[in-house]
């Protein structure tokens, strides 16, 4: 298999750096479903402590992907209706958006509150002003954007599977993280 994508498939590059980002967004919702259920004290702050490092290296591997996604476009879309394919573009366009706005706004949020951000213990610059307001607004984008998440990934994720069950093309063995030998 190749490192690179080809005019009609994903290499391991892009293959590895989508699922990573899968497995860090699966990451990054656990730790906050499982803070919800504890009272405040040292493990719902080590959770917390968690979640911020997840949701930086998040964002490093995003901008990484980026770097290597102007590098290595992507492969050509699949023959497919001109107003599927739209709605498949624009999800891409929204998941980038979102995998860049919930980190940068969960930093913000935490920042501009005057409460530092560490990467698994080293503490990262407080690069914002305190404002309470601007804190409370990056907290509710952030809030917003978990909620979007949600709906575009669905979105995203039922469209990978119409491709495969119903028709049945290699839309979704293309990005598989463990392809088969060429097809
Ligand atoms: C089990 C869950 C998921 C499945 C089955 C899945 C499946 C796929 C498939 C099949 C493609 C290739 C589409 C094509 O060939 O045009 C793709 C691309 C993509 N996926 Fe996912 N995905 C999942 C979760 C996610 C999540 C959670 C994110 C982001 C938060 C995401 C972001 C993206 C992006 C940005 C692309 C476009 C890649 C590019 O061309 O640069 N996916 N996904």
């Amino acid at each position: 298999m190749s490192l690179r994508n080809t005019p009609d498939r994903y290499g391991a590059v892009a293959r590895l750096f989508h699922w990573t980002v899968v497995a860090l967004f699966i990451a990054l919702y656990v730790t906050i479903e499982l803070r919800e259920g504890l009272p405040k004290g040292p493990g719902r702050d080590a959770l917390m402590a968690l979640h911020r490092s997840l949701g930086v290296t998040t964002l490093l591997v995003v901008l990484v992907r980026l770097g290597w996604r102007a590098l290595d476009p992507a492969p050509a879309p699949l023959p497919m209706p001109a107003l599927q394919a739209r709605a498949a573009h624009l999800a891409h366009l929204a998941l980038y958006a979102l995998m860049l706005l919930m980190p940068l706004s969960g930093y913000a949020a935490t920042v501009a509150r005057g409460r530092p951000v560490a990467l698994f213990g080293v503490e990262l610059p407080m690069l914002l002003p305190q404002s309470e307001l601007f804190g409370a607004i990056a907290k509710g984008v952030h809030e917003f954007g978990a909620t979007a998440i949600y709906v575009v990934v669905a979105a995203h994720v039922a469209g990978a599977l119409y491709h495969h069950l119903v028709l049945k093309d290699a839309t979704l063995t293309r990005m598989a993280p463990f392809p088969r030998a060429s097809r």
